[in-house]
């Protein structure tokens, strides 16, 4: 069975006993309600350190109070079954008030990379994003970490703070895991109705035309602007972006842009979904 640590300390501890074993340690961090997505970055760790540590807090500072932290799905002891399975040697799975003690006073945040798409749609999101990633990254003192490219401005936020910061981790990315119809798996897919999933299905079909639309020379401004009509023909409702941009500043491109990247956020009833495309 996978170790549960519950404090600070524990984890500490733990990882320290791992380095005096002179083993290389790989850490996932995650909000739980595992699925493929994440046990593919454990794996991926298992493959390439000695052990796995992986992290599961619902993180309250990068939730706005209108959104779903209150609803956000929680299944610990599923979680810790499916890690079992996996090979991860412990999880790291604090409680609010042991990860942010009451003088908790520091906040991480980043400029540029955080100013568009997401930035703009949930403005307060990544400033706790990175104050958590790197209390994390701090306390566990992992070789490698390992980020899904789902979320892809996250990555690239968490990879310019620990190169700003000097964080001794390196961070890795890992490629999008998807169901057979090409739908992104993530935990909030949980909250999509019956009639809602082949709805949700068709947003990375959508993403591929683009692709294959930017590549036979189609205007950018229009290939968004179909993008969007046919996101909301099919029931979207509010979308928040459907954009081609510069993969590494994910600003519209520019002449000196080297590789695209065809990003998405919508609103399908209640959920909103994420995802996101190489165009080259
Ligand atoms: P969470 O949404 O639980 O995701 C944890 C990690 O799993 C992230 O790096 C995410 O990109 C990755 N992931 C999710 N779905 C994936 C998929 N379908 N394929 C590949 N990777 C996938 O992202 C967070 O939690 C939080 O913001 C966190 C980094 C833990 C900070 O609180």
């Amino acid at each position: 069975m996978v170790q549960i640590l519950k404090s600070p300390e524990d984890l500490r501890a733990y990882s320290k006993s791992l380095r005096a074993q002179n083993k290389t340690l790989g850490f996932v961090p995650t909000m739980g309600a595992l699925h493929e997505g994440h046990l593919t970055l454990a794996r991926t760790a298992l493959a390439e350190c000695d052990a796995c540590i992986v992290s599961i807090f619902v993180n309250p500072k990068q939730f706005a109070p209108h959104e779903d932290f209150d609803r956000y799905p929680r299944q610990l002891d599923k979680d810790a079954d499916l890690l079992s399975t996996v090979g991860v040697n412990a999880v790291f799975a604090p409680e609010v008030d042991v990860m942010y003690p009451k003088d908790f006073q520091t906040t991480v945040s980043l400029s540029e990379v955080t100013k568009p798409l997401e930035g703009e749609f949930r403005p307060t999101h990544f400033t706790g994003v990175s104050t958590v990633v790197a209390r994390l990254l701090l306390l566990v003192g992992a070789d490698k970490a390992y980020f899904g490219e789902k979320d892809y401005q996250q990555l690239q936020l968490i990879k310019q703070m620990a190169k700003d910061l000097a964080i001794p981790t390196e961070i890795i990315g890992v490629g999008i895991v998807r169901e057979k119809s090409g739908l992104a798996l993530s935990s909030r897919n949980a909250y999509l109705t019956t009639e809602e999933r082949p709805i949700a299905d068709q947003l990375n079909v959508i993403l591929k035309t683009m692709a294959s639309e930017f590549k036979s020379g189609a205007a950018i401004s229009d290939i968004e602007r179909r993008a969007a009509q046919k996101l909301s023909d099919i029931g979207f409702g509010k979308i928040d972006y459907i954009t081609i941009r510069d993969a590494e500043t994910l600003l519209p491109p520019t002449e000196e842009t080297k590789s695209h990247r065809i990003l998405a956020a919508a609103f399908l009833g209640k959920t909103r979904l994420i995802d996101n495309i190489s165009a080259d």
